[in-house]
């Protein structure tokens, strides 16, 4: 058998079952904590004895007498008036470690959720023919990490890059092709680089005819009218263009080491033959309203300046769609082709109305319920480090590239410091792993929603809160492996613990809970800051409970092994999920 049961669950359950014997008509929850005073603190007495309308002192006194102390819960007293401290068996700790290390199935013992759904992910998405910014930069971040942990929970993801593939800026890119043909080379040909810098060019080329010739924008406006009845010839060039941006697209996501399937790049456009269907099922349901000949939702509590309600537009009166056509048709899609349970946005908090007013559209037709739920992970503004947007001295946007080029320089420059004995390749290759690790960690350890700021200073730290800091840990645990010689990591559960052993004996335990607990509230920051914890619970274990010099006795120094080595396997594990690499040598 792999998985195995927390001991903060297996706590949990006695505790529920002494405090519904105790007042079996009025049960509570327990909640328990880790404290500095015990290995956890039971709280749920105080529900329990205000329900039961009782002294708090003497219900948990009479809980107390109803928990079997012995393998696992080794001592249980009442403190104030309505607290438990409970105290675990060392051994049982010990135990709990090693059925979780003897897991071959890389899952730390950590059983899969009972009930898992089936999430739609809409993240990391760019626009065609647009270079990326930061903003996309923490769509993918944010979305690949949340990916990472709902999958370890054994969740379905189905990932969605909602790219902005379509819009009137096409006419104009498609007529100034059309018109300068051979501009974009073909996809095959061309590096990310390239790619970006041939768009560019053909954006500013085209957009400078567009604002100077009155007779090419009517040409242009013509060309969307094309694009849009689905000329052949136009949705060719079209296509040269998505194609185009692909290449771009992937170089970025390959240098933010990040796996992005073709399969889940479906963009807007992919959502137009559904469209029409979309504004009928609105307007039949009475969901939608014409109103000046356009197609409108309205809310009661969205209104914009002098009180006017602020519709969502469904279908312009042109009979065109937009961004919101799309957004529509695309929970249809998701709640009934995908048979999606949860669909989760990540995208800027600036788009949070659009998101509010697609999310009620949708409950009022009915795709969206209480078993189907949306949400908008929506995350905050990129700062610099003077705490404006983020902005280069010049005072335009930040090329992603170079943003990550420059953080994976800084690395180079801290590995360089350290390694003595590393080659210059092997510096390189480090450098990437150590530079991106720490643009993803720095993004995900602020919860999503704040804004956060861009200091690759403080990023590339070896001091705090830093992946660099986490992953130096994990090395540091690899060498002190190697240098075990033939003392090999084994659990010795009949050795009394030192207190930091406990520490971080307990912590590791409640890997397995955080995870759990960090993607059903969609919060990655909960496991960085288990994760940068365990490191330091590490740190203070290994400075007060020699390993390997001086040299203790061998049961004991087998023991500590095994903690350093689950201990490793953790990191690796937990920053895995977070789309970031562990060096074994740094
Ligand atoms: N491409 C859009 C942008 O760059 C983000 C798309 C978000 N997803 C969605 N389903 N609307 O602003």
């Amino acid at each position: 058998m792999a998985s195995v049961t927390s001991l903060t669950d297996l706590v949990s359950e006695q505790l529920a079952s002494a405090l519904s014997a105790t007042r079996p008509e009025a049960s509570a929850d327990p909640l328990l904590r880790r404290s500095d005073r015990a290995d956890f603190q039971a709280n749920g007495i105080l529900a329990l004895a205000k329900k039961a309308k009782a002294n708090p002192r003497d219900l948990a006194a009479e809980v107390v007498s109803r928990i079997t102390t012995g393998d696992v819960i080794k001592d249980v007293e009442v403190s104030g008036p309505g607290f438990l401290n409970i105290t675990i068996a060392d051994r049982a700790v010990v135990e709990n470690l090693a059925a979780r290390y003897a897991d071959d199935t890389g899952r730390l013992g950590v059983p899969l959720a009972e009930k898992p759904g089936v999430t739609v992910i809409d993240y990391a998405q760019p626009n065609v023919a647009k270079e990326m910014h930061v903003g996309h930069l923490r769509s993918a971040v944010i979305g690949d990490a949340l990916r990472g942990m709902l999958d370890f929970t054994g969740e379905t993801t189905i990932g969605r890059h909602h790219i902005g593939d379509w819009g009137t800026q096409f006419g104009m890119l498609i007529q100034y092709l059309l018109e300068h043909p051979g501009e974009l080379a073909p996809p095959s040909e061309v590096d990310g680089e390239q790619a970006m810098s041939n768009l560019n060019r053909v954006y500013k080329a085209s957009r400078a005819v567009f604002d100077s010739d009155e007779a090419f924008k009517e040409r242009a406006r013509k060309r969307v009218v094309a694009l849009q009845s689905g000329d052949k010839e136009t949705l060719e060039l079209w296509q040269q263009f998505v194609d185009e941006s692909k290449v771009y697209f992937y170089s970025v996501f390959d240098k933010l080491d990040m796996e992005i399937r073709d399969e889940e790049i479906v963009g807007e456009s992919a959502y137009n033959d559904g469209m029409p269907e979309t504004a009928r099922l609105l307007e039949e349901m009475g969901v939608a309203e014409r109103s000046e000949g356009a197609l409108v939702v309205f809310f009661d509590d969205i209104r914009g300046k002098d009180d006017q309600p602020v519709p969502l537009i469904v279908q312009k009166a042109d009979g065109g769609f937009g961004y919101a056509a799309s957004d529509l048709t695309a929970i249809r899609d998701r709640v009934f082709d995908l048979r999606a349970t949860t669909l989760l946005y990540v995208v800027d908090v600036r788009q949070s109305l659009h998101f509010k007013m697609v999310f009620e559209t949708a409950r009022r037709a009915g795709w969206l319920n209480d078993d189907v739920t949306a949400h908008n992970m929506a995350y905050g503004t990129v700062l610099g480090a003077d705490g404006k947007p983020f902005k280069t001295r010049a005072g335009e946007t930040v090329r992603l590239e170079d943003l990550l080029d420059e953080a994976v320089q800084r690395a180079a420059e801290v590995v360089r410091e350290k390694a003595k004995d590393l080659t210059e390749e092997e510096i390189q290759e480090r450098a990437e792993q150590v530079g991106i690790g720490a643009v993803k960690y720095a993004d995900l350890s602020t919860s999503p929603s704040r804004d956060y700021k861009f200091d690759l200073d403080q990023m590339v730290s070896l001091n705090g809160d830093t992946s660099v800091y986490l992953q130096y840990a994990y090395a540091r645990i690899q060498s002190i492996l190697r240098k075990a010689g033939d003392v090999r990591p084994a659990a010795h559960p009949e050795l009394e613990l030192h207190e930091a052993e406990r520490a971080l004996g307990l912590h590791l335990d409640a890997f397995g809970d955080t995870v759990f607990e960090a993607a059903a509230e969609y919060a990655p920051h909960k496991l960085t800051a288990y994760l940068y914890q365990l490191a330091s619970l590490y740190t203070s274990f290994y400075d007060k409970c020699p390993v390997i010099k001086p040299q203790p006795p061998r049961d004991v120094a087998e023991n500590r092994l095994f903690l350093c080595d689950l201990t490793a396997r953790t990191l690796t594990k937990g920053m895995a999920l977070l789309g970031i690499r562990t060096p074994e040598r740094l």
